[in-house]
């Protein structure tokens, strides 16, 4: 059956402002961040400490987080790379997500690395961040289509997701990237990884909804028992580097549809789409979540 309460694990302001042509003043950012918080969300990710060329949208990571001050320190953060830590360790933030491929194609594109080395990269950066307290997770991106590989088998996206959580992490989260993954699909990856051992107590589910279908995966990932489920503000999102990838699964969306289920998540919708109003105010156009538009006036 359905459980009884799921995690939301908010992603606005990473994955959210990441994709953003406009770059979101610093202190507007600790504003989307501390409402967030605010309106309930247990886990909010506030930004990522990568080549601040490779994403200039948050460059201002470290004065973001020092802005947040001591509430900051629990939030997480994407790292990709040793140097990625050290600048989380020199502001004493305590959560970090590293960021993992499926695909080959991927991996070079996002990470300027191959499959392979992608691993070598994470290796002592978890080690290194292990010892020193910290919690991580792990994201694995085009878990169930690639722009430039097309459909991945889900053996491939077992292997490669129980090769990160072996590095040491304690939550792995599967991406579709680009939002093709339908119900079906999500329910048999979810099963390929119980067989591999990897349980739904450890999997979180990490969909954009480019193809409408991020509600229709969710129902099936709650039917199969996973309990965290990534979520963006307002519907921002997307990445940089994979062509055709849109917004997130929506907060709002989420919400509604978990309400409607008896589900517990302990969050303000009110206070969730009055935050993303206020920031599609600063972006300059309206939320593409549904749910925003029905309830939030603008
Ligand atoms: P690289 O060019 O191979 O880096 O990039 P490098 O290791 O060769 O280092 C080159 C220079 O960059 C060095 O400086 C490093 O110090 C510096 P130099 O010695 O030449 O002066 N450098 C850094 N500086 C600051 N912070 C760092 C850092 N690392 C190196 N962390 C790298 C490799 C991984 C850094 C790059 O490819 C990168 O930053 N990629 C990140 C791309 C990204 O953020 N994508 C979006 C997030 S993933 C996503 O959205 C998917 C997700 O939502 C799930 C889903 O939807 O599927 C999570
Ligand atoms: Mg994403």
């Amino acid at each position: 059956g359905m459980p009884e309460r799921v995690t939301i694990y908010e992603v606005g302001p990473r994955d959210g402002l990441q994709n953003e042509s406009a770059i979101v003043p610093v202190d507007v950012k600790a504003e989307f961040v501390r409402r967030l918080v605010a309106a309930g969300l247990p886990i909010v990710e506030a930004t990522s400490f990568v080549h601040p060329g490779w994403v200039p949208q948050l460059a201002d990571a470290a004065e973001l987080m020092a802005d947040l001050g001591e509430e900051g320190r629990r939030l997480p953060v994407l790292v990709p790379n040793e140097r990625g830590l050290d600048r989380a360790l020199e502001l004493g933030l305590e959560h970090i997500a590293i960021f993992g491929s499926a695909t080959e194609t991927f991996a070079s594109n996002n990470l300027n690395r191959t499959f392979d080395e992608q691993f070598a990269m994470f290796e002592p950066t978890v080690a290194r961040a292990r010892e020193a307290g910290m919690d991580v997770r792990a994201y694995v991106s085009m878990c169930f289509g690639d722009p430039w590989e097309g459909t991945v088998p889900v053996e491939q996206v077992v292997s490669a997701g129980t090769r990160l959580l072996d590095l040491g992490a304690s939550q792995l989260s599967l991406g579709d990237t680009i939002g093709v993954a339908t119900a079906g699909h999500v329910k048999a990856l979810v099963a390929a990884f119980g067989e591999a051992g990897v349980g739904t107590d450890r999997l979180a589910m990490h969909f954009h909804d480019t193809y409408g279908q991020a509600l229709a995966n969710t129902f099936s990932a709650l039917q199969a028992g996973i309990t965290t489920f990534d979520a963006s503000a307002g519907g921002l999102g997307g990445c940089p580097y994979a062509k055709s990838a849109t917004g997130n699964l929506a907060t709002e969306d989420l919400v509604w549809m978990l309400d409607g289920l008896g589900i517990a998540h302990g969050v303000d919708l009110a206070a969730v789409v009055g935050t993303s109003t206020w920031m599609a105010g600063h972006l300059g156009r309206p939320s593409p979540s549904a749910v925003v538009r029905a309830l939030g006036g603008s």
